[in-house]
């Protein structure tokens, strides 16, 4: 059986400019009471001078000083986005230059979209090996650059940040598990490239994603569980993609799952896709609750469909 990895640790970056829904209301016709209720979202941060590299970058540095490991172990830098500031080179290929990554390391982007996190640390853990034992995974977006801001219904949703996670290979760490899906439909959630004939933005059809995500994350989970041999009782916390509130309430009461084991922090970063999940982790790092031992279960969803999900514990001394 493969040597599994944990996490041990993590960073994130917001962009200053906090923008809310009386913000909003001023741009199309909506309000914090219709935003609040149908999403949870209160505010969001967007970019106004940082790049997507900016962001990752600043997640990045953090993480790995927080980690303090020598870079020339790092046996994979893995960016996932869907936002990136180039399609070629891709930001993993620039932040390795910003972040004087060593050549050995291999560095590229990866687009699952909101999933992306989970489908990296898969990646991940099937790259490191006992000369490179350590991983960085990089979830960075700016999505404010994709909106329409005369579509109510979807500016209000996403934001920007990054999120960062380091990962060890270590003898007795398990393997994560994940289970990732993606079912080919470029219809209900898409973004079109660069070279449309028409601005490329968000595209989403609400109530088919919303549907999508609150049968996917159950089976997800479950799939996860029956193939790691563990019970939810044997979780300590569930991160999952912050789309909307509703759809992590939904999941909540359909699952039986303790509240306090899911960790909410839409209300203020809003839908960041694939960084939701780190930028989660990190707060939850900063406020002292990922503590040596701890269990996670990963649940990402997004655009493709796609969704992926992995068990993973916090590195350090055992409790
Ligand atoms: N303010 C006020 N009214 C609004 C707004 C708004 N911002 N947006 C939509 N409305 C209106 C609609 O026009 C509609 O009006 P009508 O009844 O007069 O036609 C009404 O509100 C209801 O619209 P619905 O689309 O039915 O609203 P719903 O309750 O489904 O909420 C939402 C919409 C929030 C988008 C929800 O469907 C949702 O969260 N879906 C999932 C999104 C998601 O999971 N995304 C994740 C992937 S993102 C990625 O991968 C990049």
């Amino acid at each position: 059986m493969q040597t599994g990895i944990k996490l041990i640790s993590t960073g994130a970056y917001l962009p200053e400019k906090i923008v809310t829904n009386e913000d909003l209301s001023r741009i199309v016709d909506t309000s914090d009471e219709w935003i609040t209720k149908r999403t949870g979202i209160r505010t969001r941060h967007h970019c106004v001078s940082e790049t997507h590299l900016d962001l990752a970058a600043a997640a990045a540095r953090q993480a790995l000083e927080r980690a303090g490991i020598d870079k020339a172990q790092l046996g994979a830098c893995v960016v996932t986005t869907v936002a990136g500031d180039k399609v070629t080179p891709s930001c993993a290929c620039m932040l390795q230059a910003a972040l004087d990554l060593p050549e050995l390391t291999p560095c590229f982007d990866l687009n699952a979209a909101c999933a992306g996190f989970p489908y990296a640390l898969r990646v991940v853990q099937g790259l490191l090996t006992d000369e490179r034992p350590y991983g960085l995974v990089v979830s960075a977006e700016v999505l404010s650059r994709l909106l329409d801001f005369t579509d109510r219904s979807t500016c209000v949703l996403f934001g920007d940040g990054a999120g960062a996670a380091v990962v060890a290979r270590q003898e007795g760490a398990e393997d994560i598990h994940a289970v990732l899906g993606s079912r080919g439909n470029d219809q209900v959630l898409c973004i079109d490239g660069a070279w449309a004939d028409h601005t490329a933005h968000v595209h989403m059809e609400g109530q088919p994603v919303f549907k999508f995500a609150v049968n996917i994350i159950p089976s997800c989970i479950e799939d996860i569980l029956r193939a790691a041999g563990r019970t939810l009782e044997e979780v300590d916390l569930v991160v999952m993609h912050q789309a909307n509130e509703r759809i992590l309430d939904h999941v909540v009461s359909r699952m039986g799952l303790p509240p306090e084991k899911v960790y909410k922090n839409i209300a203020h970063i809003g839908n960041i896709s694939s960084a939701c999940i780190p930028v989660a982790l990190n707060e939850l790092y900063e406020a002292g609750r990922l503590t040596p031992g701890l269990r996670m279960l990963c649940v990402g969803f997004g655009g493709g469909l796609t969704w992926g999900g992995c068990l993973i514990e916090m590195g350090g001394k055992e409790a």
